[in-house]
């Protein structure tokens, strides 16, 4: 666990532990990374001139391959973890791209309300505590403009979550278990998103690491 610095709130960082933040990308890249955030930029559906929140940015590279693609869209990245957004900023300069970084919690988003046109958030939300959840996708909807749209895709949990030793491992590490289709669908429902819904199934890792992908909009 680490502390944001002035807050002193605790969070899980992008590899479990800052001593391994150096193999996440690698790690994440060879689990099928690229592909499974591509797919979620494609669902996304962003228009010239939008602005767009990457929620939980950890080492940016969505934040980079969202700039890259739509550039002239307004890319912001937030994560309370400044070794990972140290990463990201280094990233974002070898790319040649501007976008914003900032330091803060999914659960106390530092924007005003009615800021974006989408949330993006990448395997983010198995790093958040069961009580943190519904405050998130609340603080989601709240800087969300009328007609926005949040993106979401993480590792499938509860009943759909990865078999045998694999599964094991993955949800002692992580918060998995919450993270079944019935629950975040719930979750996002009860927060106040209206037409929620699991759009799609993915995997990771050579097929072995279901994934999920699931939006909701304002209104
Ligand atoms: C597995 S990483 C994913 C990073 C990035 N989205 C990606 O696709 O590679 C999870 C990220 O969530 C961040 N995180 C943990 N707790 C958080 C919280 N309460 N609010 C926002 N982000 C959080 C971690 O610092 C980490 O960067």
């Amino acid at each position: 666990m680490n502390q944001l610095s002035e807050t002193r709130r605790e969070f899980l960082p992008a590899a479990g532990r800052d001593v391994f933040l150096p193999l996440y990308d690698p790690i994440v890249s060879l689990m099928g990374g690229a592909r499974a955030r591509e797919e979620l930029v494609k669902q996304a559906n962003i228009q010239p001139n939008q602005r767009v929140l990457d929620l939980g940015c950890g080492t940016g590279t969505l934040v980079v391959l969202l700039k890259r693609k739509y550039t002239a869209a307004e890319i912001v990245g937030v994560d309370p973890d400044p070794k990972a957004l140290q990463r990201a900023q280094k990233k974002v300069r070898r790319a040649g791209v501007a976008v914003q970084l900032d330091e803060g919690f999914a659960d106390e988003l530092p924007y005003e309300a009615g800021t974006f046109d989408r949330v993006l958030s990448s395997f983010m939300l198995h790093h958040l505590e069961e009580h943190e959840r519904e405050k998130t996708l609340r603080e989601v909807l709240r800087v969300l403009k009328p007609a926005g749209t949040f993106h979401l895709l993480d590792f499938a949990g509860g009943e759909d979550k990865a078999s045998g030793r694999l599964g094991r491992m993955v949800n002692s590490h992580a918060r998995l278990e919450d993270n079944s289709q019935q629950r975040i669908l719930q979750l996002m429902r009860r927060a106040g998103f209206v037409d929620a819904e699991k759009v799609k199934d993915g995997s990771m890792l050579f097929g072995l690491l279901p994934t999920a992908y699931y939006q909701a909009g304002t209104r």
